[in-house]
């Protein structure tokens, strides 16, 4: 038993690494419930600006950026300052209910998957 997760291990890595790399294109599948219970797509879309920056746009802004993920997680939950305009997001309790740390990283992931 121990024996197999030895050998598993590595390529755990390896498939992780390839996921890393093709992530850039291929955005991760949607966290669908979330979203809709969040009504993101009533304001953003995956490519084109539309009431709000796509989520494309979003993610090439913050790729390069350290620590932005946790930056957006704590806007999505509890709001900031708008970084794109001068309009800034709804909070969660207007969008559709409060968001836990745990779902605001998996939307996270998700947008800067784009
Ligand atoms: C009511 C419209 C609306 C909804 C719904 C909405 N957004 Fe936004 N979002 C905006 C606007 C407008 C901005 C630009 C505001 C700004 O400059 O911070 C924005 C900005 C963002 C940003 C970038 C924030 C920054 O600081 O640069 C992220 C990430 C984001 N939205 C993700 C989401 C996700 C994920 C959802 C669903 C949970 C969502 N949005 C729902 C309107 C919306």
């Amino acid at each position: 038993m121990t024996r197999s997760i030895r050998t598993l291990l590595p390529l755990a890595a390896i498939l992780g690494a390839c996921a890393l790399t093709v992530q850039a294109q291929t955005p991760l599948p949607e966290p669908t419930a979330l979203v809709d219970q969040q009504h993101c797509m009533f304001c953003h879309t995956p490519g084109a600006p539309f009431l709000a920056p796509s989520f494309h746009q979003i993610a090439e802004h913050y790729r390069k950026l350290p620590d932005a993920n946790v930056m957006l997680e704590q806007k999505l939950r509890i709001g900031g300052r708008a970084h794109w305009g001068n309009t800034s997001m709804r909070l969660p309790e207007e969008r559709g209910g409060p968001l836990s740390p745990e779902d605001a990283h998996t939307l996270v992931i998700w947008v800067m998957s784009h």
